[in-house]
């Protein structure tokens, strides 16, 4: 273990896993097609919570993904993940992401693939071995673990593709509609799993989705944003507890969150949470 394995993991628990602070992005800043994507979003993700993204396409869910995953950077405001810069946490690879697409390589063997960010880690061909395995046991797709992704199902591209951005074990998980392509059924099935996975190993996730359903049985909060300009423009806490299974799907409680978020989608960031119009300066 080196030595920045030992101060991420004894700062795991006390840090906030993503810290977004005052942050604007302006695409095209100054031109004809200057797109206010972000304006003003403020959000902490305490370690280990699993925080949802949802609102209209358009509204900035991706470019705040990107952001913090350090792709893109803010054009005001700060970022910081486990209390380093974005920048720095992305170089220490203190993150994983999933995107809609699986993005494998073909030519690569499932093993093969869950393996490549522990070769960026300059790990050892035996220690990445052992980790892929029980990453892919973790999935449960061990007995593929020598067929090419091309060979699986969409649904199981996906679990590899999962199996990938947890091989590491980094402390945050940035999702962007990695179930999108899923049927139904496949799609419960990864969000148990998902749910599980993160439950096991105390992960940190930031899940972007157009699931009501989905952000609700997932999230310990659901942030729900509006678009032109994108801002956040409720955060709903989903109180279900950590254990949660198919019956979860059935509860009371968990049709009342759908209707709490449903709410918040429609009134679109023109009122408040408490029902208040916002100012015109607010928009
Ligand atoms: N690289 C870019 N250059 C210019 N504009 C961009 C760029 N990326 C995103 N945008 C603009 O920023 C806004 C937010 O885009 P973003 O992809 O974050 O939306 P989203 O909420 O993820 O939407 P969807 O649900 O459709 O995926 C859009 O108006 C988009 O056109
Ligand atoms: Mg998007």
């Amino acid at each position: 273990m080196s030595v920045a394995d030992v101060v991420t993991s004894d700062a795991r628990g006390a840090t906030p896993a993503v810290t977004v602070d005052a942050v604007s992005k302006v695409f095209n800043a100054g031109t004809a097609n200057q797109v206010d994507a972000l304006v003003d979003v403020a959000l902490d993700v305490d370690a280990g919570e699993f925080v949802s993204l949802i609102g209209p396409s358009g509204c900035g869910k991706s470019t705040l993904l990107r952001l913090i995953a350090n792709l893109i950077e803010p054009s005001a405001g700060t970022i910081h993940v486990n209390g380093k810069t974005a920048a720095r946490a992305r170089l220490d690879q203190e993150y994983g992401m999933a995107f809609q697409q699986a993005g494998l390589f073909d030519w690569r063997t499932v093993t093969k693939n869950v393996e490549l960010p522990l070769e960026l880690k300059g790990w050892d061909k035996q220690r990445r071995a052992a980790r892929s395995r029980e990453m892919l046991e973790l999935v449960k797709l061990d007995d593929f673990a020598n067929h090419r992704p091309w060979q699986l199902s969409g649904g199981m591209q996906q679990r590899v593709a999962i199996a990938r951005a947890l091989a590491a074990h980094p402390p945050l998980l940035l999702m962007d509609e990695p179930f999108g392509a899923l049927d139904e059924m496949t799609r419960e099935h990864m969000q148990a799993e998902l749910a599980r996975i993160c439950n096991e190993t105390g992960t940190s996730v930031v899940f972007v989705t157009h699931s009501i359903p989905e952000a609700v049985y997932l999230s310990d909060r659901v942030v729900v944003m509006s678009p032109r300009p994108g801002r956040i423009t409720d955060v709903i806490d989903v109180d279900l507890g950590r254990d949660r299974d198919d019956d979860t799907r059935e509860e009371d409680g968990f049709y009342k969150k759908i209707t709490e978020v449903r709410e918040a989608l429609r009134r679109g960031g023109h009122e408040t949470t408490s029902g208040e119009p916002l100012g015109v300066d607010d928009r």
